[in-house]
């Protein structure tokens, strides 16, 4: 059972970064919190952070997770490359993003990558990951 975090661009900048929005949580500290519940889950995980596109498109081709999680971050609103990486490995995806894009700029509302996606976390600060990660575990356990 495996699962692949992926955390796109800026993210690396988690908890100094528009706190107002993303609080106050480092990228680090949002991992250790994945992988202390993969553990009690017994799933194995890994995350990753890039900030550039082709390093995200590169490493789902690969294909190598059974779930992927992915937050695109700015590339949700922006990168058909990215949804055509998801919708071509055909396995499980969940996206994920720590505040509520639907309450935000108009720009944010749209995602390319939702309707690839078997669904969406959106608004729940570091725990938008965690809920994914329960997502997950109950796919594999189908
Ligand atoms: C985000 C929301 C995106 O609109 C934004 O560009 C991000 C983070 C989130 O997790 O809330 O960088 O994906």
């Amino acid at each position: 059972m495996k699962v692949l975090v992926i955390h796109g661009p800026n993210l690396n900048l988690l908890g100094k970064r528009e706190t107002d929005v993303y609080g106050t949580k480092s990228l680090e500290d949002i991992d250790k919190e994945i992988f202390s519940l993969a553990s009690e889950l017994s799933i194995d995980v890994i995350t990753v952070q890039f900030n550039s596109e082709g390093e995200i498109v590169d490493i789902i081709q690969k294909g190598d997770f059974d779930v992927l999680i992915i937050n695109p971050a700015a590339y949700t609103h922006t990168s058909i490359a990215i949804r055509d990486a998801i919708a071509a490995v055909d396995k499980p995806s969940i996206e994920v993003h720590l505040s509520n894009i639907y309450k935000r700029e108009e720009f944010r509302k749209k995602s390319f990558v939702a309707d690839v996606a078997l669904g969406q976390i959106s608004g729940f600060g570091p725990d938008s990951y965690l809920l994914a990660l329960r997502a997950a575990k109950s796919i594999l356990s189908k």
